[in-house]
């Protein structure tokens, strides 16, 4: 089957009458990408049934995969959600505006296609400047999930949106370099019980510390049973998978260079700390600092993005440390490995 192309303009945040320029689009019931702090978002108006459906087009996303709504004030809330649990009102006075998405119950003017059918909505209010002026040109909330086509890593620059997206969007504009590099955490109130659905830069530690109580979705660490059925869609479907196939191998330094230096052979790469390439023998992609969880964060995705474009066959990944920061990484990173794991 051929796809139908369309033209994509391409914009610079820096230029003048370019924001203006997109909240058009958008208000038109286009779509377009855009930087945040985390990630670019794919975005269109969250009120308009068609153009949220047109994201899940030219993504390739799976029809059952939710979006996340995008407010740059805390009047818009009242609009998207039915009611602001407690433990929430608490979170969007801490991490607000920043890297965090709540879930809660969702108000009748969400589409079903937004929220996939479900009866909660995904909000998150962006702090990049970029992203939150465009939300407030257009008057709109926005649905955006990343950037990138269904099933590759996350778009971390606009040459990752040009990469993926060209063809298939309105617009893309440049905001620059995602600063966190993975996406939002996403906590949910849907249920009793705040449950952490999804790792991100604000910590599992720092939620517990405002909330006391939250549970683990256990998707964040486990590979799910076929068909069994999970409180965030989006985890059971295979994500940021590089064509090489990936090994993540738990180990400290002086073990992971030995085994990776023993393996080494033709198409073999290391995806490793900073402080390890010059220690190997085999090609090696960095994602930051041993020793800064934030810095890793922050080049995941584009290490995953070298990888493939290096032609890379087998990839020995060295596991981060799953704590703060790091636990966000370790899990973009076991999915990337299709939940392949050596322990030395
Ligand atoms: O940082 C981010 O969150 C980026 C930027 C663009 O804001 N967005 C993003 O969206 O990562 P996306 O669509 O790639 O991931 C959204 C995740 C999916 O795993 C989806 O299943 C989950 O959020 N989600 C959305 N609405 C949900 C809901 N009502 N209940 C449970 N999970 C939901
Ligand atoms: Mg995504």
């Amino acid at each position: 089957m051929t796809k139908k192309r369309m033209e994509t303009l391409l914009f610079d945040a820096k230029n003048e009458g370019s924001i203006e320029a997109v909240a058009n689009i958008l208000k038109n019931g286009g779509l377009a990408a855009i930087p945040t702090e985390t990630v670019y978002g794919l975005a269109a108006n969250a009120f308009d049934a068609e153009a949220c459906a047109n994201i899940f087009k030219a993504k390739g996303r799976p029809g059952d995969n939710p979006l996340i709504v995008h407010i740059c004030n805390m009047e818009m809330l009242s609009d998207i959600v039915e009611e602001v649990p407690e433990g929430a009102k608490k979170l969007a006075e801490k991490y607000w505006p920043g890297p965090l998405t709540m879930i809660m119950k969702k108000s009748e003017k969400i589409p079903d296609v937004t929220s996939a059918g479900l009866p909660s909505v995904a909000v998150r209010f962006p702090s990049h400047p970029v992203a939150r002026a465009i939300i407030e040109k257009s008057k709109l909330p926005l649905a955006a999930p990343s950037a990138n086509l269904s099933g590759s890593p996350s778009p971390t620059t606009f040459e990752h949106c040009v990469h993926d997206l060209m063809g298939r969007v309105d617009a893309i504009i440049d905001g620059g370099a995602s600063s966190v590099g993975v996406e939002s955490t996403i906590i949910s109130f849907a249920g009793e019980k705040p449950v952490l659905l999804r790792p991100g830069y604000v910590t599992l530690e720092q939620l517990r510390e405002e909330l006391g109580e939250v549970e683990v979705s256990h998707a964040v660490l486990e590979k799910l049973e076929e068909g069994e059925k999970v409180l965030s869609p989006g985890m059971k479907y295979k994500h940021y998978a590089p064509k090489a196939k990936v090994t993540l191998i738990k180990a400290d330094s002086e073990e992971y260079i030995k085994y990776v230096n023993e393996h080494a052979g033709e198409g073999v790469f290391a995806l490793c700390f900073d402080e390890e390439a010059e220690k190997l023998n085999v090609s090696t992609v960095c994602y930051g600092s041993e020793f800064s969880d934030a810095q890793q964060a922050e080049h995941i995705f584009d290490a995953l993005r070298k990888i493939d474009e290096s032609g890379a066959e087998r990839v020995f990944a060295h596991s981060p440390k799953a704590t703060g920061i790091g636990l966000a990484v370790y899990n973009r990173l076991i999915r990337a490995a299709g939940f392949d794991v050596i322990e030395l």
